[in-house]
C-alpha cells in the first residue's frame, strides 16, 4: 500500500486521536492478572495491541473486545494464566514482547515469544539480564540477546536494580516480574520514563510505593480490576500538532489527548520553538492527564535537544527531524542513540528520505543535525515499514512541492489506524 500526499496550505478543524497505545497494552495485561472484572474503553485497536490481546488470550485470559473499542476482561488473579499451546507471536510490537518476558518469568509454565523479522534484530538482552537476576529462567538467540525468546517460569527473588538505558518497557518488564516475588522489587532510572505501569498498578491497589527516581513494587498482593479510560495517544496527535504549527493558517483542536508530563516532550519542545499550544478542559481520569489541545500556526525557532529529553519525546524525535527543516538555523538532537534500536533505525531512515525531498539533514551516531529553512520537493518514500517514519514523512509530504508517495504505508495500522481519513478530514474542513 501507499499514500500519495501533496503541498497544502493549512489544517483546519476538530479530531479525536485513537487511545493511547502504551496505555492500553498495560490495561490488557494487568487487567488479565487483576481479580474481578476491568473494563477499558477507548482501547487501541491496533495491531500492537492486538497482539498482546491475542498472547494474553493465548494465556487463557478471559478478553472481550467491542465494535466501540471497549473492551470486558474477567481478570484470572496473579496466579490464573495457563501455559500458551503455541508460540506466542507478537508481530511487530516491542512492547509486547518485553512487557510479557517479564510477566511471563514469574509463571509456574513454559512459553516461546517471537515477532517478525524486525523484532528478531531489536536488543533482549536488557530485560533478559535483570530477569535472569531475579531468578528467570530465560532464554534467547546468541545467550539471550534476540528473540525468539523462551521462558521457564520460575520463583523469583526482588530485585533492587539501576536502569542501564532509559527504558519504561525494560521497567516494565521489571514491575510485571516483582509481582511474582516474596519481597519488595526496587527499579531506579537514569532518567524518567513514562510511567502508565505506576499509575495502572495504584488503581489497581498493587501495594506500590513512587519516589522518583525510584518505584518500589512488593510481589504477592492480588490487583484488583478497574476501569480504565484511555485518553487519545499524544504520540499520534504529535503528527497533528507539529503540523498544525508550521503551516501558515492552521488552527486545530484534538480532543481529549492524554497529558502526561511523561509523555508531554512534544508539547514543551515545541512551545520552546515559539509554537502556540493551549491545553484546555484538563483533568485526570483513570489516574491519567488528559486534555483538549488547540494548536494555531506560530513561527517557530530552531532548538537543540540533549539527552535529558530524549525520553518525553522518544517516538516524536523523527518528526522534530520535520520540523527542522522548517525553522532557520540549525537544530540538533542528539543523546538519542535509542532511535537506532527502533521498529527500524530511526535515524538513518529519516535521514535518508529527508535527503530524497531536499532536506540538508546530516546523520550523527546519537541523533541528526539539520539546517533550516528548506523547500522540500515531492519524493518517493520508503517506510522501511516503519508506523513513525510513514507518518512524519506524511507530515513532510504536506509542506513539499508536487507529489510525495509514501511506500509501504500499511504499517502506520500498527499505531493508528484511519490515520490518513483523519488528516483528510483536517485537510478538507
Ligand atoms: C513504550 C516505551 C518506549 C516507546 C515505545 C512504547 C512503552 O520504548 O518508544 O513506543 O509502552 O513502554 P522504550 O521503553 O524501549 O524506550
Amino acid at each position: 500500500m501507499e499514500i500519495v500526499l501533496e503541498k497544502i496550505s493549512k489544517l483546519r478543524g476538530n479530531i479525536a486521536v485513537p487511545g493511547d497505545k502504551s496505555i492500553s497494552h498495560r490495561s490488557l495485561i494487568l487487567g488479565s492478572i487483576a481479580q474481578g472484572e476491568t473494563r477499558i474503553y477507548n482501547f487501541l485497536n491496533s495491531l500492537d495491541c492486538l497482539r498482546t490481546l491475542g498472547c494474553m488470550q493465548a494465556l487463557g485470559g478471559k478478553i472481550e473486545l467491542d465494535e466501540d473499542n471497549s473492551v470486558k476482561i474477567k481478570g484470572k488473579g496473579l496466579y490464573g494464566l495457563k501455559e500458551p499451546k503455541d508460540i506466542l507471536d507478537v508481530g511487530n510490537s516491542g512492547t509486547t514482547i518485553r512487557l510479557l518476558a517479564g510477566l511471563l518469568s514469574g509463571q509456574d509454565f513454559y512459553s516461546i515469544l517471537n515477532g517478525d523479522a524486525s523484532i528478531r534484530k531489536r536488543p533482549m538482552k536488557r530485560v533478559v539480564e535483570p530477569l535472569r537476576l531475579m531468578g528467570a529462567d530465560i532464554w534467547g538467540r546468541k545467550d539471550g540477546q534476540f528473540a525468539p525468546l523462551s521462558v521457564r517460569g520460575n520463583k523469583l527473588n526482588p530485585l533492587h536494580y539501576t536502569l542501564p538505558v532509559a527504558s519504561a518497557q525494560v521497567k516494565t518488564a521489571l514491575l510485571l516480574a516483582g509481582l511474582y516475588t516474596t519481597g519488595g522489587t526496587i527499579i531506579k532510572e537514569p532518567l524518567p520514563t513514562r510511567d502508565h505501569t505506576e499509575r495502572m498498578l495504584e488503581i489497581m491497589e498493587a501495594d506500590i510505593k513512587i519516589s522518583p527516581p525510584e518505584v518500589k513494587v512488593m510481589g504477592g498482593k492480588e490487583l484488583k480490576g478497574a476501569d480504565i479510560f484511555i485518553p487519545g495517544d499524544i504520540s499520534s496527535a504529535a503528527y497533528f500538532i507539529v503540523a498544525a504549527s508550521i503551516l501558515k493558517g492552521s488552527q486545530i483542536t484534538i480532543k481529549q489527548v492524554g497529558v502526561n508530563p511523561t509523555r508531554t516532550g512534544i508539547i514543551e519542545i515545541l512551545k520552546k520553538m515559539g509554537a502556540k499550544i493551549d491545553i484546555l478542559n484538563y483533568q485526570i481520569k483513570s489516574n491519567e492527564p488528559q486534555a483538549d489541545l488547540k494548536i494555531e500556526y506560530s513561527k517557530l525557532k530552531r532548538i537543540e535537544i540533549g539527552k535529558e529529553g530524549v525520553p518525553f519525546l522518544i517516538d516524536e524525535l523523527p518528526l522534530i527531524a520535520v520540523v527542522a527543516t522548517q525553522v532557520q538555523g540549525k537544530t540538533v538532537v542528539s543523546g538519542a542513540r535509542e532511535l537506532r534500536v527502533k521498529e527500524t533505525d530511526r535515524i538513518k531512515a529519516i535521514v535518508s528520505e529527508l535527503k530524497k525531498m531536499g532536506a540538508d539533514i546530516e546523520e550523527r551516531e546519537d541523533g541528526f543535525a539539520v539546517n533550516g529553512p528548506t523547500r522540500l520537493q515531492g519524493a518517493v518514500c520508503e517506510s522501511y515499514n516503519d508506523h513513525r517514519i510513514a507518518m512524519s514523512l506524511a507530515v513532510a509530504a504536506l509542506l513539499a512541492e508536487g507529489k510525495t508517495v509514501i511506500q509501504s504505508s500499511e504499517c502506520i495500522d500498527i499505531s493508528f489506524p484511519g490515520f490518513e481519513k483523519t488528516l483528510k478530514k483536517l485537510i478538507n474542513f
